[in-house]
C-alpha cells in the first residue's frame, strides 16, 4: 500500500517514530494512562467494547476511526467527562497515576485539573484573554503569580507574541486557529500531565491547523498528548502511536505510527486508512 516502506523488521519502525518526531535520545516511555476491559454504555447501546491500551507517558497518542466509532468517548472516559452525561454507564477501569480514575474517592474537578481538555470547536470563555488562561488557577487557588503563569501558558501554546500587547481584551475577538492556541493555553496553565485533544484542528484553516500541529509536537516533550484526528496525514505526522478504532467502538490495532500506516497487521485497518470505507 506504501512506496514508502522498505522491507524492514517490525523493531526498525520504532527508531522511526523516534526520529521522525523529532525528538533525540528519549528514554524509553512509562505508562501515562491506561484502559482494562473499557466497556461504555449509552442506555442500552455499547459505545466502547472490552477496550484495553497502556498509553505512554510524554508521546503523542492518536485516536483514528470511523465516525461513530468511539473515540470521543473513550477520551471522555479518561479525565471522566462522561459523568456529566446521564445515560452514560463505565465499567472496567482507566489507570491514571496507578489509580482507577473511577474508584470511589477520585475527585473528578481535580482529575480534570490533572487532564485537561481541548475541543474540536475553540471555546473560550467569553472573558479577557488573560483570565481565560487564569481561569483553572483561579479555581485551584493557585498561589504562584498569576500573570506570570499566564505568559508562560501562552508561550507555551504559541500564542504570545501575537496577545502580549491585548491580554484585557475578550478572547472571542481572536481567530479561530488564535482561540483554538488560547484553549490549549488554558488547558495547560493549571500544569495538568496530559492534555486529550478532540478534534482541535477540524475547525481550522491549513495553516492555523499547522501551528497546532507544531506545538502538539512541542507539548510532548512536557505532557502526554491523546489527540483524536480524522485526518490521516496528520496523525502520522504527529503521533508517535496510532489506536485505530473501528465500528461498534472496538480498538482493533495499537501500534508505532509508522507500523499502522505503513504496514497493519489487520486488513481492515488497512481498508480504513485508504480510504476504502469509513
Ligand atoms: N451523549 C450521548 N448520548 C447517547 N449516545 C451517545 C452520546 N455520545 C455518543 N453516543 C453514541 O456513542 C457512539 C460513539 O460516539 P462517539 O461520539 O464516541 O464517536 P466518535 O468516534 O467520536 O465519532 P465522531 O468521529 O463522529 O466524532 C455513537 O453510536 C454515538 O451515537
Ligand atoms: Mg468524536
Amino acid at each position: 500500500m506504501s512506496n514508502t516502506s522498505s522491507d524492514t523488521t517490525g523493531d526498525e519502525s520504532l527508531i522511526t517514530t523516534e526520529v521522525e518526531t523529532g525528538s533525540t535520545q528519549r528514554t524509553p516511555a512509562r505508562t501515562a494512562v491506561a484502559a482494562r476491559d473499557l466497556n461504555v454504555y449509552y442506555g442500552d447501546e455499547q459505545a466502547i467494547d472490552d477496550v484495553t491500551i497502556e498509553i505512554p507517558e510524554k508521546r503523542v497518542t492518536a485516536l483514528i476511526g470511523p465516525s461513530g466509532c468511539g473515540k470521543s468517548t473513550f477520551l471522555r472516559c479518561i479525565n471522566r467527562m462522561n459523568d456529566m452525561i446521564e445515560v452514560c454507564r463505565v465499567e472496567g477501569d482507566v489507570e491514571f497515576g496507578g489509580k482507577n480514575v473511577y474508584d470511589d474517592d477520585v475527585d473528578p474537578v481535580a482529575l480534570r485539573r490533572k487532564i485537561g481538555m481541548v475541543f474540536q470547536k475553540p471555546n473560550p470563555f467569553p472573558k479577557s484573554i488573560r483570565d481565560n488562561v487564569a481561569y483553572g488557577l483561579k479555581i485551584q487557588g493557585y498561589d504562584g503569580d498569576v500573570d506570570e503563569r499566564v505568559e508562560e501558558s501562552l508561550k507555551a501554546a504559541a500564542l504570545y507574541e501575537e496577545v502580549k500587547d491585548q491580554l484585557d481584551s475578550s478572547g472571542l475577538d481572536l481567530s479561530g486557529g488564535q482561540q483554538q492556541r488560547l484553549c490549549i493555553a488554558r488547558a495547560i496553565a493549571p500544569d495538568p500531565e496530559v492534555v486529550l485533544m478532540d478534534e482541535p484542528t477540524s475547525a481550522l484553516d491549513p495553516v492555523a491547523a499547522s501551528k497546532i500541529e507544531d506545538l502538539i509536537d512541542d507539548l510532548a516533550e512536557q505532557y502526554t498528548v491523546i489527540i483524536v484526528t480524522h485526518n490521516m496525514q496528520q496523525a502520522a505526522r504527529i503521533s508517535d502511536r496510532t489506536a485505530v478504532f473501528l465500528t461498534g467502538g472496538r480498538l482493533v490495532e495499537y501500534d508505532d505510527t509508522p507500523k499502522i500506516f505503513e504496514d497493519p497487521e489487520e486488513q481492515r485497518v488497512e481498508d480504513y486508512i485508504t480510504g476504502k470505507f469509513g
